[in-house]
C-alpha cells in the first residue's frame, strides 16, 4: 500500500463572521515532500496554517493525519502528532544561548526530583550536531547568544530543534521574507536537507522563485480558494509568477512605466 499523506485536507472551509477565509480547499502533504502554499495578502495562507496546527478548527470539511480523520483541538495536540511550526523571528530567544534555545521545550536533565537540572553540555552537543547536520558549520560555540546568529543560522536552529524533537511535518510561515539573498539561499538549502530526511514541509511564501527552487508541489490560493495546484515540472516558474496575484497587474505597471519612459517622463 502506498504511504498515506502525513496530513490531508478534504474540502475544508473556514468561515469567520462576515468572511470566508478558506473555501473548499483540498491538499495532501507526504513524507519527504515540500508543499508550497502561495497567494496574495489575505488569500488565506495563515488561516490554513492555523487549521493544520490546531489553532482553529475547520467550519466544514475533513482533516486527516496519517490517513485518519482527526479533530485538532490545540496546538499542543498538533505538536504531539509531529506537526511543528517555525515562525520567522519568534521561534528563538535572542538573549539565550544556542544550547539553551535548542532545548527550550524539552531540556535533557540530570538527576531526579529537586535535583533535576538541565545538562547544558548535552544540550550544546545536540544543538551543534543538529546545526552541522543542516550544513551550518560556522557556529562552534553552544554558548553563543542566538541574537548574534545570522537570520539563516537562527532558522537552522529552530528547524533543527523541531526535527530533533520529533517533527514529521514542518510548517514554515514566510521563512525567507525578512532575509537577504544569501540568507534565503541558506534557508532554501535547509528545507532541502530536512526533506532528504523524510520530513514533510509546508512552505508558505510570497516569493515564487523561492517556492520553485525548494518545492515539489504548489498550491496557489486566491481569496481562500484554490487557483491552481500542480507538481514541479508541470508548469514553469514564470507560470507560477503569473498565477500569483499581482503577476498581471505588475506587468501592466511595468508596461505603463515603459510608456512613460518613451514619453521622456
Ligand atoms: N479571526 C479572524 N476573524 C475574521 N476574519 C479573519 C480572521 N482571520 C483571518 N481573517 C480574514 O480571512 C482572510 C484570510 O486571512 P489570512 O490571514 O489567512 O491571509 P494570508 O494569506 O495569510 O495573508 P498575508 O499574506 O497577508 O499574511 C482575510 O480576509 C482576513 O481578514
Ligand atoms: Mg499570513
Amino acid at each position: 500500500m502506498p504511504t498515506p499523506p502525513i496530513l490531508e485536507l478534504k474540502n475544508v472551509s473556514k468561515r469567520f463572521t462576515g468572511v470566508t477565509a478558506v473555501s473548499g480547499l483540498s491538499l495532501a502533504i507526504y513524507p519527504g515532500q515540500v508543499l508550497c502554499l502561495l497567494g496574495e495578502n489575505g488569500a488565506g495562507k495563515s488561516t490554513v496554517i492555523k487549521l493544520i496546527t490546531g489553532v482553529e478548527r475547520p467550519t466544514t470539511g475533513e482533516l486527516l493525519i496519517d490517513g485518519r480523520e482527526t479533530q485538532l483541538t490545540s496546538p499542543r495536540q498538533a505538536r504531539e502528532l509531529g506537526i511543528a511550526t517555525v515562525y520567522q523571528e519568534v521561534s528563538t530567544l535572542p538573549l539565550l544561548s544556542v544550547a539553551r534555545n535548542f532545548v527550550l521545550a524539552a531540556e535533557p536533565s540530570k538527576g531526579w526530583g529537586p535535583f533535576r537540572r538541565m545538562d547544558l553540555r548535552e544540550a550544546e552537543r545536540l544543538a551543534l550536531e543538529s546545526l552541522r547536520a543542516l550544513g551550518i558549520s560556522r557556529v562552534r560555540d553552544g554558548g553563543q547568544l542566538v541574537g548574534t546568529l545570522s537570520g539563516g543560522e537562527r532558522q537552522a536552529l529552530a528547524i533543527g530543534r523541531a526535527v530533533h524533537f520529533g517533527a514529521r511535518l514542518l510548517v514554515l510561515d514566510e521563512p525567507t521574507a525578512a532575509l537577504g539573498v544569501r540568507e534565503s539561499a541558506t534557508v532554501l538549502r535547509l528545507i532541502k536537507r530536512v526533506r532528504a530526511r523524510g520530513v514533510a514541509v509546508l512552505f508558505i511564501t510570497h516569493n515564487a522563485y523561492h517556492a520553485y527552487s525548494a518545492g515539489d508541489h504548489f498550491v496557489v490560493l486566491r481569496r481562500g480558494e484554490e487557483l491552481a495546484s500542480f507538481a514541479k515540472g508541470d508548469r514553469s516558474v514564470e507560470a507560477l509568477i503569473e498565477l500569483m496575484a499581482g503577476g498581471t497587474e505588475l506587468k501592466a505597471l511595468l508596461d505603463e512605466d515603459d510608456a512613460f519612459g518613451s514619453l521622456g517622463v
